[in-house]
């Protein structure tokens, strides 16, 4: 299994007692409503169809293991046969090397590493013990590469890869730039926080009808026509159905991450389990099946029966991303199938869907910080725009923590020093509008 675990790391196990609490009932209400909608032999068609087509899945990502992840150049991300363009669709998932130069990101990392030791006291972090995820939204670093113009082409190209309405279009590719935290993990500590998983919310893809309805051909028994790019009803899903720290306002088109330095296996990076379209299936159906009792038929599909008066959502909080183990979600097959990513320069770049499964490495054995700057490719939507006003209003007002993330020990990086405010925004106007100040 080239590219896969060689041991998998002590990530919680989902059981029927280690998820959202159900002492209302509330959760059996959703199962319910689902099924009062599209019928028990839908959905018990659907589960059948997805873990066959699994078997496929899997088979072929445990056999080719980090191969499974595309690569592509800058350059050649713009001129993609119609044939590649799918592929990499199909798997949702990929890296772009050298979105920015070598030069350029360890200049960028520099720069940071000065700032973060400038302002230490003040910048809080996650894990709350071993912080790295720093919670920094406004470092010139930061400013300079979501706005870069490498990376606005990036991302409108990858928007674009989505569609809405043919008839009343309200989104459009242009680019947002969503301010997003950055990561600066040392070598030699073990972090266990962020095993398999799916952002975007987690029980709201079942609670909001109108997220349910993404999924609408996945419980109409056709799980084959679900459609990944479907923007015209995922721009009005409430991911922040129920609020928590774990949930993006907006909507991501990819989430990604551009590399500050390089990082390879074992050195904590990323994990992804290359295949968007079939995996999330099984996750929005798991939920309505109950395992057979024999550990011996746990694979075979057909011996799962469909159980309605369970409010059990494996992996699933209000407040915390989706997430999946291989006793909760055995057909996906994770051991095998959660892969690294190919060895990272700085100035690559990785995107994944945003329904795409996805965890981070426990170890980092190696000799330097592993950085890299969250950057997703978001998408012109009304829905987006309205967050990025109040995002832009917030960087306004002192450089103010966005509205999605818990502030650190100083709520204004305004007060930092090497702050530069608007003036780190690269790319003149099309930087400006990405960040939604133009018009404030
Ligand atoms: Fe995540």
């Amino acid at each position: 299994m080239p590219g896969a675990l060689k041991q998998w790391p002590a990530w919680p196990e989902f059981t029927e007692g280690k998820s959202e609490p159900d002492p209302t009932g509330e959760l059996i209400q959703y199962k319910k409503e689902i099924i009062a909608i599209y019928g028990e032999a839908a959905i018990r068609s659907s589960w059948l169809k997805v873990c066959k087509e699994l078997e496929k899945v899997t088979d072929d990502i445990s056999e080719k293991g980090t191969a499974a992840i595309p690569e592509v150049s800058y350059t050649e991300l713009f001129e993609l046969s119609p044939e590649r363009k799918q592929v990499l669709k199909d798997t949702g998932c990929f890296v772009v090397r050298g979105v920015v130069s070598e030069s350029l990101a360890s200049e960028w990392f520099d720069n940071l590493k000065a700032y973060v030791a400038d302002n230490k006291p003040n910048i809080g972090g996650w894990p709350s013990e071993t912080p790295f995820v720093l919670r920094l939204y406004w470092s010139p670093t930061q400013l300079a590469a979501r706005s870069h113009p490498h990376q606005l082409r990036l991302q409108r190209e990858l928007n674009s890869w989505w569609h809405d309405s043919p008839t009343n279009p309200t989104m459009s590719p242009e680019p947002l730039s969503y301010a997003d935290a950055v990561r600066i993990r040392p070598p030699g500590v073990p972090f266990f926080g962020l095993g398999p998983h799916v952002d975007a919310g987690s029980l709201c893809r079942w609670a909001d009808p109108s997220y349910r309805k993404v999924y609408d051909h996945i419980f109409s028994g056709e799980p084959e026509k679900h459609d990944c790019y479907d923007l015209e009803t995922r721009k009005d899903a409430k991911q922040a159905h129920f609020r928590g720290g774990a949930h993006s306002t907006v909507l991501r088109a990819f989430q990604g991450w551009t590399a500050l330095t390089s990082a390879g296996k074992q050195e904590g990076s990323l994990l992804l389990y290359p295949n968007v379209k079939t995996a999330i299936a099984y996750m929005l159906l798991r939920p309505f099946f109950t395992a057979p009792a024999s550990e011996k038929e746990i694979m075979d599909a057909s011996k799962w029966t469909l159980d309605t008066d369970n409010g059990w959502f494996p992996g699933t909080w209000k407040q915390d991303s989706q997430r999946a183990s291989p006793t909760s979600h055995p057909h996906l097959r994770l051991k095998e199938c959660m892969v690294n990513i190919p060895a990272m320069r700085p100035g690559d770049g990785i995107f994944w869907h945003t329904d795409m499964l996805h965890a981070v490495e426990t170890d980092h054995l190696g000799k330097h910080d592993s950085s890299v700057a969250y950057i997703a490719a978001t998408p012109t939507t009304e829905a987006n725009n309205a967050y990025m006003k109040r995002q832009a209003a917030a960087f306004m007002n002192g450089g103010k923590v966005p509205e999605d993330f818990t502030p650190g020990n100083v709520d204004h990086e305004g007060e930092f020093k090497g702050y530069v405010g608007e003036a780190g925004i690269l790319n003149g106007e099309a930087g400006r509008r990405a960040a939604g100040i133009v018009g404030l």
